[in-house]
């Protein structure tokens, strides 16, 4: 990897970690976060040209651009390919979202049953965030969320995530069209 994109990726995780430690991972401090991120996204292909990273066969894939060590964040660069989609869920731990180029939208759900039937769920959507070059998107801890890359260009962006996804918690799906719900086992315990 370039020494530059390093060098700017490393810089982006420990002004995120400043943020984080000072000021935790509320709204306001994720906003900033996605600031960053977004400023880092706008040097485009002059950090991130399209041929260092290999894009998927189908769907998407993520390279890992920056770790910090220990249980801390990971920041990657996220390919979706046209059409790409992901139903509902719930990562268990925040994200942040910047474009490089494409479209991705990010629908927003809230949990309307109180989740005392197993594998049942009803949810609602409360909003949405086109994420696109010079606009962003955040999301706190349970966010509920869905996303589809839109248009007939890969959505290439960066994304950082409160811990790297070798080592993330349980990803609850929502099905909204079967109210069912569903988690998927964690990645914590084997990568402890
Ligand atoms: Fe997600």
């Amino acid at each position: 990897m370039s020494k530059r994109r390093t060098q700017a990726c490393e810089t982006l995780l420990r002004r995120a970690r400043a943020i984080v430690d000072t000021e935790g991972t509320g709204d306001a401090a994720l906003g900033k976060i996605k600031d960053l991120l977004v400023g880092l996204a706008n040097r485009g292909e002059a950090l991130f040209p399209r041929g260092a990273f290999a894009m998927p066969a189908a769907q998407g894939r993520n390279h890992v651009l920056a770790l910090e060590d220990g249980d801390g964040m990971g920041l990657y660069l996220t390919i979706g390919l046209p059409g790409k989609e992901a139903a509902p869920h719930d990562h268990g731990i925040w994200c942040v979202n910047a474009a490089i180029s494409g479209r991705e939208i990010h629908k927003f759900y809230r949990r309307t049953d109180d989740a005392s039937r197993e594998g049942y769920a009803t949810v609602e959507e409360v909003g949405s965030v086109t994420v696109a070059p010079g606009q962003g998107m955040a999301m706190s801890d349970h966010a509920i969320h869905a996303t589809e890359v839109l248009g007939d260009v890969p959505a290439i962006g960066l994304a950082l995530y409160g811990y790297a996804l070798a080592r993330f918690p349980s990803v609850v799906w929502f099905h909204p069209a079967f109210t069912s719900v569903r988690a998927m086992p964690t990645r914590r315990a084997e990568a402890a």
